[in-house]
């Protein structure tokens, strides 16, 4: 992939993104972006070991992020094993120096069967910087302007591969995981299996910016 870095410079894995047009695939170049194998297959393994015993708690309604999404589990947590911790440190990069990533990452884990509706992470509690790693099973995101609604970017997101949306791919375009029976990245089939999603997000700007809603208890 061309070069390590991830700030706005960083260029996407061609192979990996489909545009609608040469100007808007020019027009979001670094700021919507994709690197395949971000992450090792011993990374993921480990990754997962640390997370899905969190995750096994259950499940709950309330939504964070004003998304409209079906078939999911998450929790908010920090990673405290060696390869997440290795890989907050990695992904700080994708952010503004004065902006890092907050601590504890979103762990989402989308059923075969489960999408995540087209939305726009909430500004009151998000920043300018989402960057997230996917493990398990490949799916497609698509991301879609608010203003020109023909104009679209998908990017094909394989396990142990990491995205990262800023600027303009984060306030003027919706994304969405395609749910299975959508899930083509062009003419290629993406089945979608059960996804495990990392995402790391950096808080908006202000003195004191609001602290995400808390998960509510388990059952
Ligand atoms: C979200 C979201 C995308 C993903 O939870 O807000 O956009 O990678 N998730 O799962
Ligand atoms: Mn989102």
């Amino acid at each position: 992939s061309p070069g390590g870095g991830l700030g706005p410079e960083a260029e996407a894995d061609p192979a990996l993104l489909r545009a609608s047009s040469p100007e808007l695939a020019r027009r979001l170049r670094g700021l919507a972006l994709v690197r395949g194998g971000f992450v090792s297959e011993g990374e993921a393994a480990e990754l997962l070991r640390e997370v899905e015993p969190g995750l096994g708690r259950g499940r709950y309604q309330s939504d964070h992020w004003d998304r409209a999404i079906t078939g999911y589990r998450e929790t908010e947590r920090g990673l405290r094993g060696s390869a997440g911790r290795a890989l907050l440190l990695r992904v700080t990069s994708a952010f503004p120096p004065r902006r890092p990533p907050r601590p504890s990452a979103h762990v989402l884990d989308l059923l075969p069967g489960g999408r995540v509706g087209p939305h726009v992470d909430s500004v009151k509690f998000c920043g300018c910087t989402i960057a997230g790693v996917s493990l398990l099973s490949p799916s497609v995101l698509r991301l879609r302007s608010l203003r020109e609604p023909q104009d679209w970017l998908e990017l094909l997101l394989e396990p142990g591969s990491l995205y990262i949306l800023r600027g303009a791919a984060r306030y003027e375009f919706t994304h969405e995981i395609l749910p299975d029976e959508e899930s083509f990245f062009g003419e290629l089939r993406v089945p979608r299996g059960r996804r495990v999603a990392l995402i790391f997000r950096n808080d908006p700007p202000g003195e004191n910016p609001p602290k995400p809603p808390r998960d509510p208890p388990s059952p």
